[in-house]
């Protein structure tokens, strides 16, 4: 608890023992008991990380964070939840009551190996909700399966984690909880452990009988894409350009390859020079990283202030020129739309997690499969045998 309390000293100390208070009443009171909860419980992860040694520079900030975004998620979290089509946050109750905490041990094990397996949860979600809906379609092995389409190849990761995460339900409920939701729940708890806020899941989702290569090939931005284009791409799944900026937030954690951003190098557009909007120190530290005679396979950070802490220094870094996809870059080129919310979500936490998880339920609401369409499958890679 020491140790917690420290944290509060770094800034705004009068603010923060607000929160902390919140969190600490919320979390033993009758209301509102999974907020403090889910927060408690990400402090009692970070200080078992921090206990042995791990990612020690950031951790005393993220506490602070989490804390912080406690106290975002309560402000939002019941207006977001009214506005869900068939889908309910208690729809596993009596079928699978641990089903939360089966997922959050996972998703706590996975990240303890590997910080970066957060990003990769996070992003599995997404690219499961863009194609035929949050279906699990992503997760279908098979040639003409979406791992196989540009997107994705080479570059989904997290597989191997949802198997076990599967596993693990299938042990305590077996056919019971789809892979759909899986991913939904491990995306949420992704961003919680990483410092960022959380808000109540909504589940029900079945699994789609069908996976869609071209879907995924044609459905997911580019880095390489027009804002126009990218825009279009979350409007045609029925997002809006709020939407585009606050999930673009996700490239606070993670990393990317080189092939994905070295077109802004050497010779952007055919100027033979780099991208002017690639700040100079930014440009020799990406060149040397990936010379041009490379397979384009290396990586490095998407949040070059920040790199595994769910926080809003990726809409600080568009602000410095330090955006490392073309696609990040332009959400604050002038004359845009989306320039002023990057400003906002820049100077404003609070306003940033508010949109992302309003964002979040929305992509998580994308088509489901309800009812009894589809099926719950017994293996996230198969279709279960008829
Ligand atoms: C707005 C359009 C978007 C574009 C063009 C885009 C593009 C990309 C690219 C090119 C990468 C690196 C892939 C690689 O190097 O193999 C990446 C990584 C990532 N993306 Fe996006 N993305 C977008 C939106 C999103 C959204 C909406 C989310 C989640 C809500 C998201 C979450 C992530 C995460 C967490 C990573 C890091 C993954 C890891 O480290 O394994 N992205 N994205």
């Amino acid at each position: 608890m020491m140790d917690d309390m420290n944290c509060l000293c770094l800034s705004n100390f009068n603010y923060l023992i607000v929160i902390f208070i919140i969190c600490i009443s919320e979390s033993y009171g009758s209301s509102s008991k999974d907020f403090g909860h889910d927060h408690l419980l990400a402090l009692a992860f970070l200080r078992r990380l921090d206990s042995e040694g791990t990612q020690k520079e950031w951790l005393t900030d993220i506490r602070c964070k989490i804390l912080l975004a406690g106290f975002v998620c309560h402000l939002g979290n019941e207006l977001l939840l009214s506005t869900s089509s068939q889908l309910t946050v208690d729809f596993y109750k009596s079928s699978c009551p641990n089903v939360l905490r089966i997922v959050r041990g996972e998703v706590m094990i996975a990240i303890k190996n590997e910080m970066r397996m957060a990003a990769s949860l996070l992003r599995l979600h997404f690219h499961d909700c863009f194609v035929n809906g949050c279906d699990g379609s992503v997760l279908l092995d098979g040639s003409d399966g979406e791992k196989f389409a540009l997107p994705n190849i080479n570059s989904l990761r997290g597989l191997e984690v949802v198997d076990r995460i599967k596993a693990a339900l299938e042990n305590s409920c077996p056919g019971v909880v789809s892979c759909a939701d899986l991913l939904t729940i491990a995306a949420r708890d992704s961003v919680l452990l990483s410092g960022g806020p959380s808000w109540k899941v909504l589940l029900g989702r079945r699994d789609g009988l069908v996976a869609n290569k071209t879907g995924a090939d044609q459905g997911l931005p580019s880095p390489f894409e027009s804002l126009d284009g990218i825009i279009n791409k979350f409007v045609d799944v029925g997002l809006g350009v709020t939407d585009v900026v606050a999930l673009s937030g996700a490239h606070t954690i993670g990393l990317a390859r080189c092939a994905m951003f070295n077109n802004r190098l050497f010779n952007f557009s055919g100027s033979g020079s780099p991208d002017p909007t690639m700040e100079s120190a930014m440009v020799s530290d990406l060149q040397a990283l990936c010379p041009l005679t490379d397979d384009g396979n290396k990586t490095t950070v998407l949040d070059r202030n920040s790199t595994d802490l769910f926080d809003n220094h990726y809409f600080k870094n568009l602000l410095n020129r330090k955006g490392l996809l073309g696609s990040d870059q332009i959400l604050f080129s002038d004359s845009t739309t989306t320039k002023a919310l990057v400003q906002a979500y820049s100077s404003n936490t609070t306003l940033f997690f508010a949109d992302f998880v309003k964002a979040m339920i929305k992509m998580g609401n994308i088509s489901p499969l309800t009812g009894s369409a589809g099926q719950i499958r017994n293996n996230c890679r198969l279709l279960n045998s008829s």
